[in-house]
């Protein structure tokens, strides 16, 4: 693979012959974009000369990708932004002869994950598609590219093998310390023909086929009158391709492999990370992104075929989405499949994704939603989800609402889901009662512990919380997991559940960003522009909260909500045979 300075120069070389495409080299920029301090975050925006991307928006975007070149391993860059970090782990995949020496590290540890990774590229690709002038006028091009390609090229080295995909690296370890000391080399876990993850293989199928699509430049509509527009800069034919053709084989081993399977059957011993409950969802929304990266109508018929025969399961009620659960995105994106490719199915109507979609969207906006709730300060909790990364579906599914806004039946509904992204959006910048702003690095009252082995500086896995006492660099860009039912958060290294921010706890925020980077001046800035108020730390016991929030809890418990917490915890257990969702992601 290349690196960023390589790209260039080979492109360079190489213009003559691929003119015709107008590739790509999106200009390096002049100096480095980095985050501004968060001291900044109180200060209402200006808009820059060049655009009128709000510069608070620019802000949230700019960071939030800053976060995935933290995250980023094997040979980093020359003059790579992020100083204090090396080059890692460059010996992954040798045992399997192949080079899985870069991508990501999924979270607060070193592991890399294949399905949260995925979803990941696939969420920042499918926001590209939409709002991809966001990207281009907050000055982000350059680094959407690279995060892209970063991941797309794991992805394909991933999957360079013939009928096979390596899901994960890494290892239940106790190690917590830098990048140059991590324990070598590491155990790969890999999917074939034979022992199939037909979730993992559309997984991965779909994040290269929305990266085709943005590499080929080929947006998607915003509403029934309007297209997105991707970076010009990004444009090029010849890795679109490439992509494109790797996303129709995979997704041909997730459709013919059997037994079509969960991968954590293949490789049980990479259950205890990101357990799947399904791939239905994943072989829908694949079949539509390799439908539309290939100009291919079979792969319609074959998106079609998998949403008739999941009835009654489909449209979707109620559920999350995020890297395990994407049913509420099918329908919208078949909506949208509607309008790229009229006429390939008779079935393909998108008048009836359009209503598909609203079932779940009415009943999200409304607050009607079965096993949904919000917590007194306003955050969607989702009943044996929100009990780990809370921030995860609430966010998710502000995005969900955002994606799919401008292709509602009427103003009334577009404008209700806006609202209610909104909600969510205010709640993680601080419209919540502990003032706190769950990005960190954004503003004063941002989290400071976040759970990150890279961002700590400390080595002694006995004593993350308090060695060093100070966390050494700033994790800018990070979203923390969230607060827990009570909106407490206790901004502790080893809370996990609450503090630890992950590739896909990020995602969704891009999106987000991006969406209002492309609404230019008219966008309102973030919330947490009018934050002065004190950030709350909530103290163990109960003795940081406020009289009001000790009331509720009384209350709440008098009305019977402890019981039904415990109720959801033993519903929980029993789903995931109690080792999964809650601790997806463990400490080390
Ligand atoms: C592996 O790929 C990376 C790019 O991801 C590259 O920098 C590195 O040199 C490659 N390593 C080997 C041994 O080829
Ligand atoms: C990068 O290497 C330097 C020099 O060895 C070291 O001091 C620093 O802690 C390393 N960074 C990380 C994140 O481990
Ligand atoms: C959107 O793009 C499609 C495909 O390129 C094109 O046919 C259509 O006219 C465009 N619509 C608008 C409103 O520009």
């Amino acid at each position: 693979m290349l690196t960023i300075g390589s790209a260039v120069a080979a492109a360079v070389i190489l213009l003559p012959s691929l003119a015709e495409f107008a590739t790509a080299a999106v200009p390096t920029p002049s100096s480095p974009w980095l985050p501004a301090p968060s001291a900044s975050g109180t200060v209402a925006s200006s808009s820059s000369s060049s655009s009128q991307v709000k510069s608070q928006w620019e802000q949230v975007l700019g960071s939030n990708l800053y976060y995935y070149d933290v995250q980023r391993s094997g040979v980093l860059p020359e003059d790579f932004r992020v100083d204090w970090r090396n080059n890692s782990v460059l010996t992954d995949g040798e045992s399997v002869g192949r080079n899985l020496s870069g991508g990501f590290f999924d979270a607060g540890n070193f592991v890399k994950a294949m399905p949260p990774l995925a979803w990941t590229i696939t969420q920042i690709a499918y926001s590209a598609l939409l709002w991809g002038q966001g990207f281009e006028d907050a000055g982000q091009a350059y680094y959407l590219d690279s995060t892209l390609r970063n991941g797309l090229d794991w992805i394909m080295s991933a999957s360079s093998a013939n009928e096979t995909l390596d899901v994960f690296v890494g290892n239940q370890s106790v190690y917590w310390g830098g990048d140059v000391d991590i324990p070598q080399p590491r155990d790969v876990y890999t999917v074939t023909s034979q022992n199939p993850g037909t979730d993992v293989f559309a997984e991965a199928a779909t994040a290269l086929a929305a990266g085709a699509l943005v590499y080929y430049g080929r947006a998607l509509p915003t509403s029934q009158s309007a297209n997105g527009t991707v970076p010009s800069s990004l444009r090029d034919r010849e890795y679109a391709d490439a992509l494109s053709a790797r996303a129709v084989e995979l997704m041909n081993l997730a459709g013919n492999s059997t037994p079509q399977q969960v991968y954590q059957k293949a490789v049980p011993d990479v259950e205890w990370a990101y357990p799947s409950t399904d791939f239905n969802d994943e072989l829908m929304l694949g079949s539509a992104f390799v439908a539309m990266a290939s100009g291919d109508i079979e792969w319609v018929t074959k998106a079609i075929d998998a949403y008739s025969s999941a009835a009654p399961l489909y449209p979707p009620q109620y559920g999350i989405l995020n890297w395990d659960g994407k049913g509420p995105l099918v329908a919208p994106t078949l909506a949208r499949l509607a309008l790229v490719m009229p006429g390939a199915d008779s079935r393909l109507d998108f008048s009836k994704f359009q209503s598909d979609s609203e079932i779940y969207m009415d009943a999200l906006e409304s607050n009607k939603m079965q096993d949904t709730s919000r917590t007194k300060g306003g955050l969607a909790f989702f009943k044996g989800y929100s009990s780990s990364a809370s921030l995860n579906p609430a966010l998710n599914s502000a995005w969900l609402s955002l994606l799919y806004a401008p292709l509602a039946s009427s103003d009334t509904k577009r404008d209700a889901y806006r609202s209610y992204a909104q909600s969510q959006i205010d709640y993680t910048f601080g419209k919540n009662p502990l003032n706190t702003v769950y990005q960190v690095g954004i503003h004063p009252n941002s989290p400071v512990n976040p759970h990150s082995a890279l961002a700590s500086g400390g080595t002694d896995a006995t004593n993350i919380n308090n060695s060093p006492p100070q966390e050494l660099h700033v994790l800018y860009g990070a979203i923390v997991g969230g607060p827990d039912e009570n909106d407490k958060y206790y901004d502790e290294r080893d809370d996990y559940d609450q503090s630890e921010p992950a590739l896909d706890t990020v995602a969704p925020m891009v999106g987000i960003a991006s969406y209002f980077a492309s609404q230019g001046s008219s966008a309102a800035d973030p919330y947490y522009v009018g934050v002065t108020a004190p950030r709350i730390v909530s103290k163990r016991g109960g003795s940081g909260l406020s009289g009001g929030a000790i009331a509720g809890i009384v209350i709440g418990v008098l009305l019977g909500v402890g019981l039904l917490a415990t109720l959801a915890f033993f519903i929980w257990r029993r789903r995931s045979g109690g080792g999964g969702r809650l601790t997806r992601r463990r400490k080390w």
